[in-house]
């Protein structure tokens, strides 16, 4: 259930990217004034960091698929840290389904909401993600200090180890 360090490496480099990149589109679509006063237009900020973007979650989707059998399924079936772990995956749902929605459900108000839901929700994931792992791990290490102590604690039973 403990993610590898190349996991880690894979999902904190992807996950930095795709907040970046939505933090320089957010900056230069709110932000910025538009290229000349008599055009409209937007910055090239713009599209550029949506492609650099959409590919970030091209590669967030195969991570996350990773993390399905080697770290969800582990930690759901020896159910440690269920409560941020289930909250973590509705976070990463709604950034996928809003994600997708951005590409789909083109209603131009309809696309404004979800663009805010996306925005939001992207802002907050990586306090979500810090908080998810600080939990995580001060659970396990609990738990691994309890089954190294000679007797253990009263009525409990060895877990699996990590
Ligand atoms: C059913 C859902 C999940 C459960 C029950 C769960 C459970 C856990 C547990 C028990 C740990 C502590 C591992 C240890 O140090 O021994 C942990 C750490 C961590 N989790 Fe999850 N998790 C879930 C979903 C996710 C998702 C969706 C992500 C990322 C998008 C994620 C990212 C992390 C990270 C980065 C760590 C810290 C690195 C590590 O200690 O391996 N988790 N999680
Ligand atoms: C980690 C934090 C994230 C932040 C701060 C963020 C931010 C943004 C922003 C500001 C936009 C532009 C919204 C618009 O066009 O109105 C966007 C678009 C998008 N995001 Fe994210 N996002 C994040 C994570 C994700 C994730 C995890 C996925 C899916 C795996 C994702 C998929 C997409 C897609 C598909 C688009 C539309 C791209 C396009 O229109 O070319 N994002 N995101």
């Amino acid at each position: 259930m403990k993610i590898s360090t190349q996991g880690q490496i894979w999902l904190y480099s992807t996950l930095a990217i795709l907040f970046l990149s939505g933090i320089v589109w957010a900056y230069a679509h709110y932000y910025m004034p538009p290229l000349s006063a008599f055009e409209p237009g937007v910055s090239p900020l713009e599209p550029y960091s949506m492609k650099i973007h959409g590919a970030a979650a091209m590669v967030f989707l195969v991570v996350f698929g990773a993390l399905v059998p080697l770290h969800m399924r582990r930690a759901w079936k020896a159910k440690r840290n269920l409560t941020t772990g289930i909250f973590i995956v509705m976070a990463c749902l709604v950034l996928i389904i809003s994600g997708y929605g951005l590409y789909y459900w083109g209603e131009p108000d309809s696309r404004i909401n979800i663009s805010l839901i996306h925005l939001g929700f992207g802002i907050l994931f990586p306090v979500f993600l810090l908080a998810h792992a600080l939990i995580g791990r001060r659970i396990s290490s609990k738990i691994k200090n309890s089954c190294a102590a000679p007797h253990g604690p009263k009525g409990s039973v060895p877990s699996e180890p990590l």
